[in-house]
Formats: C-alpha cells, structure tokens, sequence
C-alpha cells in the first residue's frame, strides 16, 4: 500500500498530538484522522451496554459489529459517529479515558480498527494521530513523527482540558491515571507504543503548540 505523502503522528496521551495533528492538516490542506476515537467509540459502546472489559471476545465481536463513522470538514472540525449517533463529546468522557486502554490492547480490536484505517489513509492527503501509525497503520507513510512530554506536562493539559469541560478532577488523579495509560499502552503484546524507526522524535515539553507546528513544516518542507 502506497502512502507516501500520508503523515504519521504518534505519541503518548496529552503531548498534544490532536491539536497539532489538525493544525497540520489545515497548513497542508489535508484530512485530519484521529485514531484514538475510534478505540474511545468502541469503549464507550462497551460502557453504555455494561460489557464486562475482562471479556476480550465479546469487546472483539462489538468493535466488529458498531458502525463508526469519521467526518473532518473544511475547518478540521473532526467529528465521530457512533451507529449514527454524533459520540464526539461523549467519547471524551473520564469514564471512557479509564476504559480505553483496556479495550485498545485487545488484538482483534485493533486489527479490526487497523483495516479501517489503512482503507482511509488509501487515498492520501491524510494527517492520522495515534500510537501506530508509523509503525502498523501506515508504515509507508512519508513523514512520521513522534511526539511526547513530560508526564507531568501532560498531565497539566489534560486536566486544564478537562476544567474547561467542567469535569473536576485533581492533577494528582490525572497523573496518575496518564502513568497508567501509558503502562499499559507501551507494554501492550501488539503494537504497543514505540516511535517508528524512522519518526523524528520531538519532546514538547516547555515548547508552545505554535512552535511544534513549526518545527513540524519545517522538517516537512526539508524532506520535499
Ligand atoms: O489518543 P487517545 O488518548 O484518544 O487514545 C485513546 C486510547 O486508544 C489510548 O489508550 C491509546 C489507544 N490508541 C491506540 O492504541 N492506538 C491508536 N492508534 C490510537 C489510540
């Protein structure tokens, strides 16, 4: 599968992937796909239907029976639809951020979720974010980069993120629920998360967003 001019956007939870993915997107005039939804989409049907997250089998059948459907308009106002429904503020939910990576470590989910998303980036023109782009979804892709933080910045942006929502949780709770997440995504058996070996590395903590779209198009723009 050829995806050359395809980007990749890898990194941990908060190091600022979507906001900068979409940026991007918008300076190149290309899609924004956000992965990580989809895993949230299926953890958030699983959660509505009180399924049992120890039952990898049935998770497995449900991530292969829901309809998601992504939609990234002219301004990258990405929005997901679950089994029609528009889930795009729902899958941000705290309950869903505990859930999710106890559903993305199952094998058959992310295979299920994977085929869907090499069909989407078919076509190129395509900024994709998430754990394995570079490394499983689009290994070809031309540009791939690795994106992480500090825990403790990340967790300040999650939980600034999440004030703005209205959700009240302490800093203290979020660092720790980010220190598990990642735990359990980097030592996941498939595909956990490890930058590509061709992905340039790029730790944002102390930059602003601005200066990692920069850095970004640059390198972008030097590879051309
Ligand atoms: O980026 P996010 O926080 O919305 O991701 C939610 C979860 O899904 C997180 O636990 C990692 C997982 N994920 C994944 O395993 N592979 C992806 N391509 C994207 C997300």
């Amino acid at each position: 599968m050829k995806v050359k001019n395809n980007v990749a956007i890898d990194g941990p939870a908060g190091a600022g992937k979507s906001t900068i993915a979409k940026l991007i997107a918008k300076k190149l005039g290309f899609i924004y796909i956000d992965t990580g939804s989809m895993y949230r989409a299926v953890t958030l049907k699983a959660l509505q239907k009180n399924y049992d997250f120890d039952d990898h089998g049935a998770l497995a059948r449900l991530s292969s029976e829901v309809k998601i459907e992504l939609f990234s308009g002219a301004q990258n106002d990405f929005r997901i639809f679950l089994d029609g429904e528009d889930v795009t503020e729902h899958i941000r939910q705290p309950e869903v951020s505990r859930h999710v990576s106890l559903v993305a470590k199952i094998p058959q989910v992310r295979k299920n979720m994977v085929r869907q998303q090499q069909i989407m980036a078919q076509t190129g023109g395509v900024v994709m974010d998430g754990r394995d782009i570079g490394t499983r979804v689009m290994p070809d892709a031309k540009y791939k980069f690795f994106l992480t933080a500090s825990t403790e910045e990340r967790a300040k942006r999650r939980h600034l993120e999440l004030l703005q929502q209205g959700y009240e949780i302490s800093l203290d709770t979020i660092i720790a629920e980010i220190a598990e997440r990642d735990n359990i995504d980097q030592n996941r058996a498939v595909d956990p998360l490890v930058p590509a070996e061709d992905a340039v590395i790029i730790d944002s903590t102390g930059l602003t967003i601005n200066q990692v779209v920069e850095l970004i198009v640059k390198h972008i723009d030097e590879c051309k």
